[in-house]
């Protein structure tokens, strides 16, 4: 049954404090929960729970009738109850069972949780929804041997032991909804420091991880205090409580979760060394670190007031971190980054049966909608707010958001009342509609220069395709930053016109023909821009002042034109590399020294699945064969001078991590993908064994993984032999050969699901080995339907034990429509056969029945 939008209603009962007392043990953990509770609105008492054993109930301390209450496998409903009183229930759980990762799970040396979004009604019940808020007070107590630590929200009271057992109390002084709740025991060390804030908090900082794992908090450490400070400084935001502690988990369904005063974090996202971590892997720890600390404000002290308003707090708390992010390093390749990410996944979702609004209208299984429509178009869309406001008043909005909704649970239209407050004398309704459609507007420009007049008009026009349930689309309100270039690549003018109808002319007067007109600059809106023509576009890559518009250009053009030889190869003509594209990589590697990071993103061509958006049917053996070889004929024709930027950015400190450093590494490492692609791995065989940086090892090991023979088996056994315990490491093993090029590729995937380091129950491993093949277009969509296949089996294998992991696997099946009808049937097909399991969960439900449409 659909949950929908339009139905809520707000809680019968709401509850002021909860006392929760856990005897830890992991096959059998009892929890008691008292609850103060007093009447909100008219109705029965129902309490979320799930796979609870119920122990005891109590009613204002008396025991409870059989009759008086009753239970089914959705919760708990107590028939007659005073406008105010105490509930207390004991429950036994089996934290040791629970694979799905979500309630109260053993991973590793101990018990961790996870609560958003519906994860606490599986500890306790209670009404599990985020818009009952109160406040917690919690007593753990566990074998102190096994399980020497005990975390959970805010601060600690008190601690003692007893009989080998040991306990804790902690309180959190802040109301908040079940979702934010944590509790940790486990054998864990910390590593230790403090920050005090600008009003003079002292705050101790605390970020626990297995033993043997603290010499790699460093970098996490380091990001956390510089997040701390910079949300005082962007938004005036300080840390409110006196302890702030991370825990770092092995087997966890997301990235990290904002649980109140203690965050827990994927090992993946806290743990960084040279040694074992890449480039990428730094700065994603950075980013996820600044996350979730900025949810404390944007998500805990103000939250959502149901799930649909989900994107309130994730949109918003992912601009952020991307504005934190782009003041540490390079903001335009920080905006070109976050663009292809935007494009490569949430404009193919846009595109395809699983097409939502960035504020949905109804959902069977919540967990299915953390997508990147909620997270990074969300964030698109307060990125608008902030461009069509300006930086002053977006700030002042942010200010009232804060001041309004503090300590309560808000909705999207919240926020569009404070930020319209701070802009009182415009109307900016309309941009509530990015919430509402869903959908990747298409947008065409028209110019005419009239010289009498020295006027020059730019006409813009905007469509949207329908999505599933939506037929009819109104126009969007998009900031269109635009700049008119003269012959040099000189701004004439660069300003953000407002554009909300179907369509609408801008006129500029007084002006001189412009060479070339540069639009939707830095992306300020999360459309797509058609049917620019390749003159415009070769200009723009090389002349626009706007770097991130510099580096679409290219991309666009590059697109045109292996779309073009996609085309040809599909007519049995040999390929033939085309002269502008080499003329503007080769340009671009001259002008490396003035910014390596851009460069390097510059360098790389659109991916394969890019390529493929824009075909009517998707060939993916031809996209492949075409970017090779393009690859390969930009490597041959560039070798000089690839070599040369090789040798220039080679020599980086291996322990370096700051942005320059970085950028040099990520140039070098396109220079080498380049030279390999040509035939020449012999640089990436001496990168692999002489160096120690993960970065530099691993951008070989990926040359080398993609050419069978010797020098690969050899490379791929060593690394194993090195790395075989280090979790982290072996996850990139395992995806290095699922993204392979290599013909024998899914072969190889097949068996590695049966190496012997390959585990079900770990999501990590998952992602790394199904998740990156499923991403690998041309091996994936194998003609015969191997690929396919090895998805359903892991797919109904997933489903019997961590269902959230299993649905968001279908989404590789859900793009069947854009391919030829052998692979359509092909992939319906296992898609029909995973809804003919019986059993199904119905996250695994929800994403296959909507898959197949
Ligand atoms: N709120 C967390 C974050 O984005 C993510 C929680 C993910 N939960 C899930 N069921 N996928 O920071
Ligand atoms: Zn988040």
């Amino acid at each position: 049954i659909p949950v929908n939008l339009a139905d809520y209603t707000p809680p019968v009962f709401q509850v002021e404090t909860v006392e929760l007392e856990f005897d830890l043990h992991p096959a059998a953990t009892l929890v008691r929960s008292r609850l103060r509770l007093h009447r909100h609105a008219a109705g029965q008492l129902h309490l979320n729970g799930r796979k609870l054993k119920l122990r005891e109930i109590l009613l204002d301390g008396e025991p409870l009738g059989d009759n008086l209450y009753s239970l089914d496998p959705s919760g708990l409903t107590v028939f007659e109850v005073p406008d105010e009183f105490t509930l207390e229930t004991l429950v036994e759980i089996n934290p040791a069972e629970n694979t799905e990762l979500s309630g109260l799970y053993m991973s590793g040396s101990g018990f961790f949780t996870q609560c958003e979004p519906e994860g606490f009604r599986k500890i306790t019940f209670f009404p599990d929804r985020p818009d009952v808020m109160a406040r917690y007070r919690v007593r753990m107590s566990a074998d102190a041997k096994r399980f020497p630590v005990l975390l959970s929200n805010g601060n600690k009271l008190a601690e003692g032991e007893e009989y080998g057992r040991h306990w804790a109390e902690w309180e959190d002084p802040h109301p908040k909804p079940s979702y934010l709740f944590a509790l940790v025991a486990a054998d864990l060390v910390a590593v230790k420091d403090e920050f005090t804030t600008r009003s003079g908090r002292h705050v101790d900082l605390g970020i626990w991880v297995e033993r043997g794992d603290e010499t790699r908090c460093g970098h996490a450490m380091a990001s956390l205090k510089r997040a701390m400070l910079w949300d005082e400084d962007t938004f005036g935001l300080e840390y409110d409580l006196d302890v702030f502690n991370i825990a770092a988990v092995s087997d966890f369904n997301a990235g990290a979760m904002e649980n109140k005063g203690l965050n827990i974090f994927n090992t993946a996202y806290v743990l960084a060394s040279s040694a074992t971590a890449t480039d990428t892997d730094f700065q994603n720890v950075e980013r996820v670190i600044a996350h979730e600390y900025f949810h404390n404000w944007t998500g805990d002290r103000v939250t959502c007031r149901d799930w649909f308003q989900l994107s309130l707090k994730e949109g918003l708390t992912v601009f952020r971190d991307q504005e934190y992010m782009a003041d540490q390093f390079s903001a335009a390749v920080k905006r070109i980054a976050d663009v292809r990410l935007l494009r490569a996944t949430q404009f193919r979702d846009d595109a395809g049966p699983l097409a939502h609004p960035v504020r949905p209208a109804s959902y069977l299984e919540i967990n299915n909608f953390y997508t990147t429509t909620i997270y990074e178009k969300g964030a698109e869309v307060v990125r608008m707010y902030r461009t069509l406001m300006g930086r002053e008043a977006f700030r002042h909005g942010m200010e009232i958001y804060i001041r309004d909704n503090d300590n309560s649970a808000a909705t999207v239209e919240d926020f569009f009342n404070a930020m319209q407050a701070a802009v009182p004398e415009h109307n900016i309704w309309q941009i509530m509609r990015w919430y509402e459609q869903a959908g990747t507007p298409e947008v065409t420009a028209e110019e005419t220069y009239d010289p009498a007049s020295r006027s020059f008009t730019l006409t813009l026009r905007q469509t949207t395709k329908p999505t599933p349930g939506q037929d009819e689309k109104h126009p969007f309100l998009m900031p269109v930053a635009i700049g008119l270039l003269d012959a040099e690549g000189r701004d004439l003018l660069s300003e953000t016109l407002l554009f909300h109808k179907a369509e609408q002319s801008f006129v500029f007067a007084d002006i001189d023909q412009p060479a070339a007109v540069s639009l939707f600059r830095g992306f300020s809106a999360p459309i797509k821009l058609k049917g620019q023509s390749r003159e415009r576009l070769a200009f723009l890559a090389a002349k626009d002042t706007d770097l991130f518009n510099r580096w679409d250009a290219l991309q666009q053009y590059a697109t045109a034109v292996l779309l073009e030889a996609v085309a040809a190869h599909q007519d049995g003509q040999v390929f033939r590399l085309d002269d502008g594209l080499l003329e503007a990589i080769a340009a671009t590697l001259r002008e490396a020294p003035r910014d390596p990071a851009f460069t390097a993103e510059a360098l790389l061509l659109p991916a394969e699945s890019l390529l493929a958006d824009e075909m009517g049917v998707v060939d993916p053996d031809a996209i492949h064969a075409v970017r090779e070889a393009t690859r390969a004929a930009l490597g041959e024709a560039l070798r000089d001078r690839l070599n040369s930027t090789y040798w220039e950015y080679g020599k980086v400190d291996p322990a370096d991590h700051s942005g320059p450093a970085m950028g040099a590494r990520a140039l070098k490492n396109a220079t080498l993908a380049y030279l390999a692609a040509s035939g020449d791995a012999s640089r990436a065989w001496e990168q692999f064994n002489n160096t120690g940086n993960m970065t530099d090892r691993l951008a070989a090991l990926t040359q080398l993984a993609d050419l069978p023979g010797e020098k690969r088996d050899t490379a791929l056994t060593s690394f194993y032999e090195t790395w075989r315990n280090t979790p982290l490491v072996l996850d990139k093993w395992f995806s290095v050969q699922a993204r392979a090029n290599a013909a024998d590729t899914l072969e190889r995937v097949q068996a590695l699901t049966r190496h012997e380091a390959f585990e079900l129950r770990n999501p990590n491993r998952v992602r790394s080995l199904i998740g990156a093949f499923s991403a690998n277009q041309a091996k994936f969509h194998n003609a015969s339907g191997a690929g396919y296949r090895l998805l359903g089996d892991m797919v109904l294998r997933l489903d019997e034990t961590n269902p959230q992991i299993a649905a968001r696997l279908v989404s590789g099946l859900s793009s069947w429509r854009r391919f030829d009808t052998a692979r359509q049937d092909l992939m319906r097909a296992e898609l029909e056969r995973i809804l003919a399991r019986e059993g199904l969960s119905s996250n695994t439900y929800e994403m296959a029945s909507k898959a197949l449409g």
